[in-house]
């Protein structure tokens, strides 16, 4: 058992101690975490990954605010994690709230509490998540998909450490530090005013921003292995191998889940191998194996498409080329227009009237919008930021 733990009010008995191992001194590694490759059990060596290490490292011992940023699988909650076990609050709670997950009026008495009697069915009080991490860390996970309401009330709290339960009017002091992670644009969230933009500077005092696995391919290699090691030693199943060409499959392909899509990939490709144990590019599904080849720039090495003697529509494969581009400048930009014409060296404008195009073009094919996931190899993950040009069909 590690030396930190993840409680959920519903099921732990508050009063509970916290079962806690022998923990090391601050900043330290644990056995287990000084044999991986990486930080703190963050696989990782690229540059990026360094980076986020070293922040992990000086901002672990202090108080401040830290707010991750990333996609999708990208380790956000294991630097959370990172960081509670090393600071001095490792021998309390690190507690998690996934802001995204609960409705939002029982948002606010998870996060704060409630007094009896303060809503339809509140037949008892209950302390919330933030009293709960009193002398540890809370993790506020899908932080930007939090309400207006709610925005004004964490603000308080983390100016302040000071808060009302629900229905409550004595006012409560915590000494929580605040972990915060979003895979939504929270600047663009900004300028929408969908998210405060005090609460924004007040969270971000320390940004640390995760990148895709795409940006870090010369990881992937290291990445399969361990994951490889892992399934072995710690869930017990057999130990398998890659062959280079399959290593280089899984190295092309795009990523859109990131780590958790690899990992994920790697122990069904375990569990239903076949009896010799070796991974090899036919047992990767399809889609991995399909399309053109990636640089680790993230562009094509090798066109996308192919043809016989039967030749080509040459207009509709432009297209459909640009709609991959864009897709891809899309996703990347995470639905940010502006920052897509930024990567595309186009005008903002063009590239709003060439979206506008291609809607009506698809309006007259198919009623709908252009399918951008099924733009692979370039299929594009959805975001909150996903403008209405950039709409996935669900
Ligand atoms: N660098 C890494 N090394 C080892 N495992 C990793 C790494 N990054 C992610 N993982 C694993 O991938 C999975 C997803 O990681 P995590 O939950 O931290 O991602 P996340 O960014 O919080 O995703 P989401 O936004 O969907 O919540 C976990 O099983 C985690 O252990
Ligand atoms: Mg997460």
């Amino acid at each position: 058992m590690r030396a930190f733990e993840f409680v959920n009010p519903e099921t732990e008995p508050v009063a509970a101690e916290l079962a806690v191992t022998t923990p090391t001194a601050v900043g330290e590694s644990t056995p287990e975490e000084a044999e991986a490759p990486g930080f703190a059990g963050i696989i990782g060596r690229h540059r990026r990954m360094q980076a986020v290490f070293d922040v992990i490292s000086r901002v672990a011992g202090t108080n401040a605010t830290v707010l991750i940023t990333g996609e999708s699988g990208t380790g956000k909650e294991l630097v959370a994690q990172a960081i509670h076990t090393r600071s001095r609050r490792r021998l309390q709670r690190l507690v998690p709230v996934h802001c995204g997950a609960i409705p939002e009026d029982l948002l606010e008495s998870e996060m704060f509490g409630h007094e009896r009697g303060a809503f339809t069915g509140a037949i008892c009080s209950r302390i919330g998540r933030f009293r709960l991490a009193d002398g540890g860390t809370i993790f506020l996970d899908e932080i930007g998909d939090m309400s207006p309401k709610l925005q004004v009330k964490l603000l308080r709290v983390l100016e302040n450490g000071m808060f009302e339960p629900v229905g409550g009017v004595t006012t409560q002091c915590v000494d929580v530090r605040i972990i915060a992670a979003t895979n939504r644009n929270l600047e663009e969230a900004v300028a929408d005013r969908r998210f405060r933009e005090d609460l924004y500077y007040r969270l971000r005092v320390v940004p640390v921003e995760m990148p895709t696995l795409r940006e870090r391919r010369e990881d992937i290699p290291l990445l399969v292995e361990w994951f490889l090691g892992h399934l072995h030693t710690v869930k017990g199943l057999q130990r398998f191998e890659i062959t280079d060409d399959a290593l280089g499959v899984l190295s092309a392909y795009h990523w859109p889940g990131n780590v958790r899509e690899l990992k994920n990939l790697l122990e069904q490709l375990v569990v239903l191998g076949d009896a010799d144990r070796v991974i090899r590019p036919e047992s990767l599904p399809p889609q991995l194996r399909g399309g053109g080849r990636v640089s680790a720039t993230g562009g094509w090495t090798t066109p996308p498409w192919d043809f016989d003697q039967q030749g080509i529509d040459f207009y509709r494969e432009m297209a459909s080329i640009e709609d991959r581009i864009i897709a891809r400048a899309l996703h990347i930009s995470r639905g940010n227009k502006k920052e897509a014409a930024r990567l595309l060296h186009l005008n903002r404008t063009t590239l709003l009237e060439k979206l506008k195009r291609k809607r009506e073009a698809a309006g007259m094919v198919t009623q709908g919008e252009p399918n951008w996931a099924a733009l692979t190899p370039l299929a594009v993950t959805p975001t909150s930021e996903t403008s209405e040009d950039f709409r996935l069909p669900s």
